[in-house]
């Protein structure tokens, strides 16, 4: 692509990089703003925070499935990709949400599960009812279940195999998640066709961008282990090209739960590029590891294998998001030990991986989740908050399955949390009055009252890392430190001169994961002599030694963001 100048349309800047520079906030519409008091979330309620979002300094919405659905995979089961769910609004209403959040410069990302419908689609209706006629061939049938066997079940929890028999049509389905949710056959030229258009109909109505979900099963082969199998790969390339014709600025988004190398595919290549972000779920695990076991070590190993990727390609990190915190991507050992610290109440297991909430699963430590987050804020890539996080929300582990994770946002200490008016009996899920996160306690309001809240601290590293463009731009260099619990990095851009304030910065993060205050050299060879300032207030540190190195003290679990450079540093 080759004009980088910033064009402004009417209420949003075009940036075709604006995905690297952004702050992404994970809302699940349900969960978030009952506007008319029946009990659930709509979009009329998400348009009337959207000032709120744009305060905090969220600059794109990722929202979760909102489409027709019997919500028995919290939407992620599409009975209808064209219409909105009727207690969540209509498409009126969303051209709204787009309009108004385009007025904020905000962008608007929507989940699309591509992979299947729900069994309640109108395509699955037909082709189990007439297997001859024109959606026979939608879904993928089989006389026998043992096609495939080297593909691995997801929801381990619910699901015994890939296969359900389906009385109707007499012949098994095959499904990578719920018995309700048959794959659509991607071999079928007809059923490629559908998701073009149903990626035309949400772009025309100005959507940013895609999150394709689930995105490495789309193809299955016996040889194969259906996960990013190659015409999977050459699909996406078919799609990210039109994308580009047609919509040039708008993105798509790899939801693949893989290792770094298989994740890193769904970029493609420069030449033929895949997806514009993936999400890193390699890395995600490793911090919460980190935290724990007092240990860089994995944290600095797979950031190392994850750097090398197309230069208009970036990560969207994230700590947690509306499923279960999964430890697919880390080996047995440390998934034991994850369970042992984290999920050591069976109940907060879920499939292979923990159902709960960040505040939760930090303690509800101040110190932690300050350190997590400057982790998530300064790693290369775009940050992913989910909802509530903000405000350090608990969950409840007594409700079902990932609704431990979904309950009403906390707005107030009034009748619901502020979240709806509706008798408390009728909301979609119960607001959390646990001792410790009971939404008398936390919420919005009482944490906007108190300026060292939590809330206003996230706001506050937001607004440092816009304030550096670096953050989004920038490459990495893993640092040599002689401290087993320091993670060391260097941040650094050229500057594009494009932007207003686009200016070339280094920047070293250090972070102690020592449950104890340490000292430790880095090694920082390549900045000899250069002085050091602190990012949050200007303050002088000591400059690096002549000889390359430089000693910190950090306080239990703690960082530091230090602007590198001769000239002093003002904010
Ligand atoms: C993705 C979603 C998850 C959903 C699954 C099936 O992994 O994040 O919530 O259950 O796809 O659509
Ligand atoms: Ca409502």
């Amino acid at each position: 692509m080759s004009f980088t100048a910033p064009i402004t349309l009417p209420g949003l800047t075009l940036d075709l990089n604006w995905y690297k520079r952004s702050v992404f906030y994970e809302v699940m519409i349900r969960s978030f703003v009952d506007s008319n008091g029946d009990g659930t979330g709509d979009l009329a309620g998400l348009i009337s925070k959207l000032d709120y979002l744009q305060w905090l300094g969220v600059d794109a919405l990722w929202l979760p499935p909102f489409y027709r659905s019997p919500l028995r995979d919290g939407g992620y089961d599409v009975s209808d990709f064209r219409a909105v769910l009727p207690e969540f609004g209509t498409i009126d209403e969303f051209k709204e949400l787009v309009t108004k959040a385009h007025e904020r410069n905000m962008r608007i990302v929507m989940d699309y599960p591509l992979n299947h419908t729900s069994d309640q689609h109108e395509w699955f209706q037909q082709s189990r009812s007439d297997p001859d006629g024109p959606y026979g061939d939608y879904y993928v049938w089989s006389d026998t279940d043992d096609k495939y066997k080297d593909i691995r079940i997801i929801f381990v929890d619910t699901e015994e195999s890939n296969w359900t028999f389906d009385p109707v049509r007499r012949q098994f389905f095959f499904h990578r998640f719920f018995s309700h949710q048959p794959d659509l056959n991607f071999e079928n030229p007809a059923v490629r066709e559908e998701v073009f258009n149903i990626v035309r109909f949400w772009l025309d109505l100005g959507v940013d961008g895609l999150r394709l979900d689930a995105i490495p099963y789309l193809f299955e082969s016996e040889e194969g282990n259906g996960e990013g199998e190659p015409p999977t790969h050459d699909f996406i390339k078919e799609l990210r090209a039109m994308v580009d014709r047609d919509y040039p600025g708008r993105i798509l988004v790899a939801e693949a739960n893989q290792w770094p190398r298989e994740v890193a595919a769904f970029f493609g290549t420069e030449e033929e590029p895949e997806c514009h972000m993936a999400f890193d779920f390699p890395v995600m695990p490793r911090i919460f590891y980190s935290l724990r076991s007092q240990q860089a070590d994995e944290l600095v190993r797979i950031l190392s294998e994850t750097t090398d990727i197309p230069s208009d390609a970036g990560w969207g990190v994230f700590l947690r998001n509306h499923d279960e915190l999964t430890l697919e991507m880390v080996s047995e050992e440390y998934r034991q030990a994850m369970y042992g610290w984290y999920a050591y109440d069976p109940r907060m297991r879920s499939n292979i991986g923990i159902r709960r909430r960040l505040a939760p699963l930090l303690d509800n430590s101040r110190a932690e989740l300050e350190l997590a987050h400057a982790i998530l804020f300064s790693l290369p890539g775009s940050p992913f908050l989910y909802y509530g996080d903000e405000i350090g929300m608990g969950d409840n582990i007594w409700l079902n399955d990932r609704d431990a994770s979904r309950t009403p946002m906390q707005w107030t200490p009034d009748r619901n949390a502020g979240f709806s008016t509706a008798d408390p009996g009728k909301l979609y899920l119960p607001v959390v009055q646990s001792l410790v996160y009971n939404y008398s306690q936390i919420n919005v309001e009482s944490q906007l009252a108190q300026s060292r809240s939590l809330l206003h601290w996230i706001r506050n590293v937001i607004h440092v890392r816009k304030a550096h463009p670096v953050f989004g731009m920038g490459d990495m260099t893993v640092l040599q430190t002689n401290h087993e619990s320091v993670l060391a990095f260097v941040r650094s851009y050229e500057g594009s001169g494009t932007h207003f304030g686009d200016q070339p910065e280094d920047v070293l993060c250090v972070f102690s994961f020592a449950h104890n205050p340490v000292a430790v050299t880095i090694d920082m060879s390549e900045y000899a002599g250069s002085a050091l300032y602190d990012l949050f207030g200007g303050g002088v540190f000591p400059t690096v030694n002549e000889d390359g190195t430089l000693t910190l003290t950090l306080a239990t679990q703690s960082f530091y963001w230090l602007h590198i450079g001769e000239g002093g540093y003002r904010r």
